[in-house]
């Protein structure tokens, strides 16, 4: 079964200046448990697919369907809830909140849902201790290594349980040794926990190590 079905996706910027085709006819199906690794220099549209399909932007035309519902026919309110319920993101600069502390960033998503304090700390905890962070709970960010920070932002994108992760350049920031920690811990999450996950990378390496790459350029799907 597939859980992201994109049909015909098509994304053009437009300013008055100029159009800039971002992506082409993309077609792509990824199903349940696999670990879809995107490729391709800068430019070529990586972000802008990976945005697409967590609904943080708009395609120009085309469907998108994610765990069998069409996306585009949500209203924003749905978008939203459809977003924290089922989908976690992961960046390359982490995009964690500064004055928080570590386990206040991680519960960040479940603010928004009726869950009560006792249970986020719970599930926090939780999370923290899936990605080997229980005993820095009370540091906050300026205080963590960068893979520690990328760890953190796993766990933030764990605690909603999602169906759907999106991995943009999760290792970009990191050097070696911390990205392979990283990656590691993706493939558990994918493996272990059965966790869909599209991940967008610059290294050869890491793509092979998933369990499917695709790659662009300009816009469009390439062999
Ligand atoms: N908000 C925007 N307005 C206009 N053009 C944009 C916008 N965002 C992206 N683009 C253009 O769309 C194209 C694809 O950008 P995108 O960020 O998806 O590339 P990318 O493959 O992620 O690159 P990188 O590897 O450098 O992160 C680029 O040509 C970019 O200049
Ligand atoms: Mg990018």
């Amino acid at each position: 079964m597939s859980i992201i079905k994109l049909t015909g996706i098509n994304k053009i910027y437009r300013t008055n200046e100029m159009e800039t085709q971002a992506l082409e006819n993309v077609n792509l199906e990824v199903k349940k448990g696999e670990f879809l690794s995107i490729m391709g220099p800068s430019g070529c549209g990586k972000s802008t697919l990976l945005n697409i399909i967590g609904l943080l932007d708009k395609a120009t035309s085309g469907t998108i369907e994610l765990c069998g519902t069409e996306a585009m026919t949500l209203k924003d309110k749905e978008l939203a809830e459809f977003r924290n319920q089922r989908l976690g993101f992961i960046f390359q600069s982490f995009h964690l909140v500064n004055s928080l502390n570590v386990i206040d960033n991680v519960e960040l998503p479940l603010l928004y849902r009726n869950v009560s304090a006792g249970e986020r700390t719970r599930l926090a905890k939780e999370v923290l201790e899936r990605v080997g962070l229980s005993h820095r709970m009370r540091h906050m960010p300026m205080q963590l290594s960068g893979g520690q920070c990328q760890r953190v932002a796993i766990a933030r994108a764990l605690i909603g349980n999602p169906d759907i992760i999106l991995a943009d350049e999760p290792t970009g920031n990191l050097d070696s040794k911390m990205g392979a920690e990283v990656m590691d811990l993706l493939r558990q999450l994918n493996r272990e926990d059965g966790r869909t996950i599209v991940m967008v990378t610059h290294n050869e390496e890491q793509a092979r190590t998933t369990s499917r790459t695709i790659r662009f350029f300009d816009g469009r799907q390439v062999e």
